[in-house]
Parts: structure tokens; C-alpha cells; sequence
């Protein structure tokens, strides 16, 4: 169980990593076209020309897909555990203290990764969402543009980022308790840091598809 919990925690620093650096380059989009679609060409270009263009962003995504099936995976075999430990549940509810992000670990897991599905269709390959030829390969801004004019589209991403924003909250707490960092004394102050991080991530992913559908980007 603690092995898995290990997993659960070390997945989850490389994922919180990557939702973190994805959303300071979202943010470029605030500087206009030039800088956000400067940054996803220099993401396919970084390593050339000892590594061929795209190559490190495959191993990043490769690493993504691992680091997501091994947490996936942990968190169902740690359910079946507790479940199995304790097959009958609680008589009297909320004997347990447990919070609403707590509660919403399982189906907020599935609703982001109903999520990342859609969004991969959506802004990296294009094939949902857009009308056909709307959406340009390495034109980031105007694929976002075009994207979030729909306002349901841009409504399911905030959802999702409220979803998002939960699971964050969570599980770097969880996470922290994991790797023996919360201590009696400290246990305040990381709740905090975890609420910040969760609520950063929130309002700097959401900025973006709430500032198009305002029609502060053209
Ligand atoms: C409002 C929120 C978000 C916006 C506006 C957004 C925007 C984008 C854009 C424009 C791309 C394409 C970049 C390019 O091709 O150069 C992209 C790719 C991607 N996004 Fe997001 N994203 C958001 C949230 C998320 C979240 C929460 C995750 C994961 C938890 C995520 C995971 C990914 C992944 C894995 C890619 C593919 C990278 C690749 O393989 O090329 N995104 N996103």
C-alpha cells in the first residue's frame, strides 16, 4: 500500500510540474501572437540539430503518458484495497473527517481525464471543435482564439479547471503527507500551500478561455 502511495506521490510531482510549466507558457498568449506561437515552434525545436525536430517533445509525452497510467492505475488499486478492508461502509456517515475535493478525488480523476482526451482531440490535433481548415498547425493563438469564441467549449475548460483545481488541492496535500513532510506543527501551513498552488492553477489556466470569450483576444 505505501509503495503504491510512493507511486501515487512521485507521478504526481511530474504531473504537477508539467500543469504548472504549461500554464506559464499558456500565459504567453497575454504578450500576443507572436510570443505564444514563437513558444510552441520552440517547443518542437528545442535539442535541434542533435535531436530531430519534435524528438524531446515525444519523450515529454511519453513520460506524461507513463507518469498518468501509473497514477491511474495506483489510485484504482488503492480504492479496491480500502475497499476491500472495509466492505461494509460506515454506519454512521461522516464518522471520517473527509472534505469535498477528498470526496470528489474519484470522479473529478475521471472528469480531467475525460478532459485531457477532448483537449488532445481539440487544441493539439484539431480534429474536434473546429470548423474544417479553421485550425493551423503551430498557431496557437488563433487555434485558441477560434477555440474559445464558443462559449461552451469555453465553459467545459473552466469546469475543468474547477475540477482540476480540487484534485490539485488533494492530492499535493495527500502527496505531502506521503513523502513525511507534514508534521503536527506544519500541517496548517501546507494546507495552505496547497490551496495557493490549487487556486494559482485555477485562475492562470482559466484566464485564458474566459479572456477570449470576453473578447479581449482577436
Ligand atoms: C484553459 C486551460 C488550457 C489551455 C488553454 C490549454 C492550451 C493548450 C494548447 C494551445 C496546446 C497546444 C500547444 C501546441 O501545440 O503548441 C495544448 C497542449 C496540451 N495540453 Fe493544454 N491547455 C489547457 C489545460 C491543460 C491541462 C489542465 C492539461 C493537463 C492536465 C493540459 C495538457 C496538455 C497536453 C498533454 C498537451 C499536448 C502537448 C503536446 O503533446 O504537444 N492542458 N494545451
Amino acid at each position: 500500500m505505501i509503495g503504491k502511495k510512493i507511486v501515487m506521490a512521485v507521478t504526481g510531482v511530474v504531473l504537477i510540474g508539467f500543469v504548472i510549466a504549461h500554464m506559464l507558457g499558456n500565459l504567453k498568449i497575454f504578450s500576443g501572437p507572436d510570443e505564444i506561437n514563437t513558444y510552441s515552434r520552440f517547443l518542437r525545436e528545442i535539442g535541434t540539430p542533435e535531436l530531430a525536430y519534435g524528438e524531446l517533445l515525444w519523450v515529454v509525452r511519453i513520460v506524461l503518458l507513463i507518469c498518468v497510467a501509473l497514477h491511474i492505475t495506483a489510485a484504482a488499486q488503492l480504492t479496491r484495497m480500502s475497499q476491500a478492508a472495509r466492505p461494509v461502509g460506515y454506519s454512521v456517515k461522516r464518522e471520517v473527517e473527509t472534505t469535498f475535493a477528498a470526496r470528489m478525488m474519484r470522479w473529478g480523476g475521471v472528469l480531467l481525464v475525460v478532459f485531457i482526451i477532448f483537449h488532445l482531440l481539440h487544441l493539439t490535433a484539431g480534429v474536434v471543435g473546429f470548423q474544417p481548415g479553421q485550425f493551423k498547425h503551430l498557431a496557437a493563438y488563433q487555434n485558441v482564439v477560434a477555440a474559445f469564441t464558443l462559449w461552451p467549449v469555453a465553459l467545459f475548460y473552466v469546469v475543468a479547471m474547477g475540477a482540476l483545481c480540487l484534485h490539485l488541492y488533494h492530492g499535493i496535500w495527500s502527496m505531502l503527507q506521503t513523502l513525511g513532510w507534514s508534521t503536527a506543527r506544519n500541517q496548517r501551513q501546507l494546507k495552505i500551500v496547497a490551496r495557493v498552488i490549487a487556486i494559482v492553477v485555477f485562475v492562470g489556466f482559466s484566464s485564458v478561455p474566459v479572456s477570449v470569450w470576453a473578447g479581449w483576444f482577436r
